[in-house]
């Protein structure tokens, strides 16, 4: 339990993820830009949020869609320009919106200047940034990895006759973070951001940057699907030498190291795997990152209130005192909420889950009016690993512009402009616009559970206690702080459960997800429709 006037803005407030690419055009090109960022900063604060996480803006090929860096310390002319970005900051700290950006210190572009020198020769002074190793010795690459993105990790350079080391498009060459010049390289990039005003940094697959010295072959995954595509070589082995590596962590340390020479930033890592490694993350004693990523709610979770529960009870366990939780349930690399959970009821009960946990939420753009996977037509996809993996594969689905409103092309882009991927059919329905005007839409249902958060100092730093109740399809816990105190119960069935709460006999509903009451109830008689969620005050 902590009481709030001790919080930081990373663990009080709320981070809502944009995709620049698809949030608003204002060049009428279809491709979203900063300034349609700061043009909406309005409804973003309207909606309630504290911070926001910009996805790649920098200059890039757009390979992968901006998380290849030709620049690290600009703007690519697609997005606007480092005024643009100075205006950003200006205005989203005028209306108290902390910005955090996407930092991508495992590769660059292979149009990034360090990589056009490293190539040029073996004994290039930037040679050793990045991974050149000479064949096999019967051939081919120097060891057996996959690229996430299909095919192998490695791609052949004639010119010198070595290969070099990507994990994702053979475009992003993997910087060598044992080399100190590029770790200072790195690091001057950070203080480049926070000097201009930046809060905090998302740090692309933080795991990765640091490999096993002898690059040694990854063991066989016995577990690897039957149906893998014939290129899917990394899903055939396990990660056992190309990430999460003991020996990350004191690089970790150095990086928080530079975030601590500035007031208050903050530190987000996308990281996965097992929880005791996971946990690791944020030090020995809070001296790595300030939030490693949680994607345990969203990663090979069904629709299962007892499977949710056993991961937040499993995640509370784990952390040490200093280690303040986060979670995550979509972002531009996973299906949208709707989707994956199995409809708007499910992704309505969803968002009360993320917004009522204990920890720093991170709502993807577009899940607050309910957004669904968009699909795309085999021709129109854009994400390489759609393109590379098939169809079925494709990220593209949760990449689609905002629907803004019932105009043509949602609000996002000027009519008559193709944008860059396909709109939502729904769109007519399904934007802010109309979905502001309904006061039982999903929308306003987002609009409340955030008010209600900043409001209820209990539901940001109070105390997480599961309850349980005969049903293992309700998920029930309490936030506290002092003598303040709210139940959440979740009903994930599809039919009505009615529950007695241990110990409490009544309380009284501040919100439902249905939004339609706000009333006193009986606590051993606690009735929930189907598919709903309800917050009460004891
Ligand atoms: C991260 C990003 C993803 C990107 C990859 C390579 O996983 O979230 O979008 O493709 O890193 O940078």
């Amino acid at each position: 339990m902590i009481a709030n006037d001790t919080l930081h803005w990373w663990q009080r407030g709320v981070v809502y993820q944009i995709y620049p690419r698809s949030f608003k055009d204002t060049t009428g090109n279809g491709v979203g830009d900063l300034q349609g960022v700061i043009d909406k900063l309005d409804y973003l604060q309207s909606l309630g949020i504290d911070a926001l996480w910009l996805s790649p803006f920098y200059p890039s090929p757009m390979a992968d869609f901006g998380y290849d860096v030709a620049d690290y310390c600009d703007v690519d002319p697609l997005f606007g320009d480092l005024a643009t970005f100075d205006r950003l900051v200006a205005e989203a700290h005028k209306r108290r919106l902390k910005i955090i950006i996407d930092w991508v210190p495992n590769h660059t572009s292979d149009q990034h200047p360090w990589f056009i020198e490293s190539r040029r020769s073996r004994d290039n002074p930037k040679r050793d940034w990045y991974f050149w190793r000479d064949p096999a010795a019967g051939g081919g690459p120097p060891n057996n990895w996959g690229s996430f993105f299909g095919g192998p990790a490695w791609t052949y350079d004639a010119s010198t006759g070595q290969y070099y080391l990507h994990q994702f498009c053979k475009e992003q060459p993997e910087l060598n973070w044992r080399n100190p010049e590029v770790k200072a390289a790195m690091f001057d990039t950070l203080r480049f951001w926070m000097k201009r005003g930046v809060d905090g940094f998302r740090m692309d697959v933080i795991g990765l940057i640091i490999k096993d010295k002898d690059l040694r072959d990854n063991p066989p995954n016995p577990n690897a699907p039957a149906n893998l595509p014939a290129n899917d070589l990394f899903s055939r082995l396990l990660q056992v030498y190309n990430m999460d590596q003991d020996d990350v962590h004191p690089v970790l340390r150095e990086i928080r190291g530079v975030l601590d020479e500035y007031d208050d930033r903050c530190g987000i890592g996308e990281l996965w795997g097992p929880l005791d490694r996971w946990v690791k993350y944020y030090g020995e004693h809070g001296e790595e990152l300030h939030l490693p990523f949680n994607f345990r709610l969203m990663d090979g979770m069904a629709w299962n209130a007892g499977q949710m529960r056993g991961v937040v009870d499993a995640l509370e366990a784990a952390l040490p005192d200093f280690a303040w939780p986060n979670y995550v349930l979509g972002n531009h690399d996973r299906t949208r909420l709707a989707t994956r959970f199995g409809g708007q009821a499910q992704a309505r009960v969803a968002s009360m889950l993320l917004l009522t946990l204990r920890g720093t939420p991170t709502i993807y753009y577009g899940e607050e009016i309910g957004m669904e996977d968009v699909p795309i037509p085999p021709e129109k996809i854009q994400d390489p690993q759609g393109l590379n993996l098939g169809p079925e594969r494709t990220r593209d689905v949760c990449r689609t512009p905002m629907q803004w409103d019932a105009g043509p092309n949602a609000g996002f882009s000027p009519a008559g402009v193709a944008t860059w991927l396909p709109l939502a059919d729904d769109y007519p329905a399904r934007n802010v616009a109309a979905l502001t005007d309904d006061p039982k839409s999903i929308l306003s249902l987002y609009r409340r559970l955030l008010g209600l958060r900043r409001t209820r100092p209990a539901l940001q730093g109070g105390s997480y206690r599961p309850v349980d109740v005969a049903y293992d399809d309700v998920y029930v816990y309490d936030r506290a702080v002092f003598a303040e105190r709210y139940l959440v119960a979740l009903n994930f069935a599809a039919e009505p459960r009615t529950l007695a709460i241990p110990g409490e006999t009544t309380g009284r509903v501040l919100l439902s997800t249905h939004l339609d009451r706000e009333e006193a109830v009986s606590l051993d008689a606690l009735a929930l429709r189907a598919n709903e969620g309800v917050i009460i005050e004891l």
